[in-house]
């Protein structure tokens, strides 16, 4: 069958090497970084200091719009930060945790590093909700609803579950959220890049995400979307001089807060991430993440045939539009047979309590995929895997 996406792979030197199924945690580098890396050198090298006037300074806001343009987010309603556990926080920073409305609502399969910033702040008073997830697929949206009421302050939330791979219904928690007068957050880690997400339409209040998966732009490149409505309302106390009004001014003091999203930075930006990232958005941008999503639903169907026809569980939502990008397969022994496939140049990754997590992205091919299923059975029935079983932890 003809992939028109195919003649992308030449894009990205890694597949030349190995099978590449990993992208719900590393996204393959495209070419086009290093060349990105070579203007950041170059501009350091030649312009010295004067880069901050010439576009460095600027960089978590310009940054921000290229991403705002992938997840559906106006001009001047993203700022670039680190990661998105700083994102989180910042966020939380905001609100006054003292008072009545101090609640946290998420599913129990978010993102653990998002868990721990909400955690932490039980110190300051916030209260956690965890909505159960019966079948560590999913959680039912009819008990997420419920668990939102009016003493609820944020409801962080992953549009796709890192997980299992499932895509929540992030318009109807936020409508929810809206009628009793909670805010929500979407993680869009998993999902940016591979499902289309547009934080616009769904009238969601923050986003955050990070730039390594799905958009191919290496680590240190997250981004914190804020509704533009919110924007001057909030004032932020995770804060620094790039939030302030008058940076250069350089007043003793309280922060004076920049108007608009500007008041969500904090210090120095992380200039050479930035560089690096704007290549994944140009080729994912490019591709579009319609024609992206469109072949990964194929292929993670064709995968799950695979899987099943090699006797492999699969641990993924049963309806195909409730499903993001990845594979997850319960398998026997799915640790050691996770480092027999990476010994293979197979990459893909093992979660504990989860399983095997297998991405195609917009450059894998037919046959990877199908390898990989076939890999698996081979390992278990030759009993490969058993050189690994005293092995550590897959890690990454
Ligand atoms: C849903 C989700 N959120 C967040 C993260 C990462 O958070 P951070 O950027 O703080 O490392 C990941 C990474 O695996 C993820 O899958």
């Amino acid at each position: 069958m003809s992939d028109p996406l195919l003649p992308w792979r030449s894009q990205f030197p890694i597949l030349e090497k190995c099978t590449y199924l990993v992208s719900h945690s590393l996204g393959a580098m495209p070419r086009g970084a290093a060349e990105k890396m070579q203007d950041y050198l170059e501009s350091w090298a030649t312009r010295g200091v004067r880069a901050w006037a010439e576009g460095w300074w600027d960089m978590p806001l310009t940054t921000g719009d290229r991403v705002g343009r992938l997840i559906g987010a106006p001009p001047g309603s993203v700022a670039m930060h680190q990661n998105v556990s700083i994102c989180q926080a910042l966020i939380l920073s905001c609100f006054d945790l003292s008072s009545r409305r101090n609640k946290i609502v998420y599913e129990a399969l978010n993102f653990p590093s998002v868990m721990y910033v909400y955690e932490a702040h039980r110190a300051l008073g916030v209260r956690v909700e965890m909505v159960p997830s019966p079948d560590e697929i999913s959680v039912p949206l009819d008990r997420f609803l419920s668990a939102i009421d009016e003493e609820t302050l944020l409801v962080p939330l992953s549009h796709v579950i890192f997980r299992s791979g499932a895509i929540q219904d992030v318009a109807a928690v936020t409508r929810r959220a809206h009628e009793v007068g909670a805010l929500v957050v979407a993680d869009l880690y998993q999902s940016a890049g591979t499902v289309p997400v547009d934080v616009g339409a769904w009238d969601v209040d923050f986003a955050t995400g990070g730039s390594v998966k799905w958009l191919c732009g290496g680590p240190g490149a997250a981004y914190l979307y804020v509704a533009p409505r919110l924007q001057n309302r909030l004032r932020p106390r995770l804060t620094g001089w790039m939030a302030h009004e008058r940076p250069f001014a350089f007043e003793p003091g309280p922060v004076a807060y920049a108007d608009g999203i500007a008041r969500f930075l904090n210090g120095t930006p992380a200039v050479p991430a930035l560089y690096a990232a704007e290549a994944g958005y140009e080729v994912v941008g490019s591709v579009g993440v319609e024609a992206i999503r469109h072949k990964s639903m194929r292929q993670v169907q064709l995968l799950l045939d695979r899987a099943q026809e090699n006797g492999l569980v699969p641990r993924t939502a049963a309806r195909a539009q409730d499903r993001g990008g990845m594979v997850i397969l319960d398998v026997p022994h799915g640790e050691a047979v996770t480092r027999e496939l990476l010994r293979r140049e197979i990459l893909v990754d093992f979660r504990p309590g989860a399983g095997i997590r297998l991405s195609p992205h917009f450059y894998t091919s037919d046959d990877e995929v199908e390898q990989a299923a076939r890999e698996i059975r081979q390992i278990l029935d030759s009993g490969a895997y058993r050189a690994h079983e005293q092995a550590g932890g897959t890690g990454f």
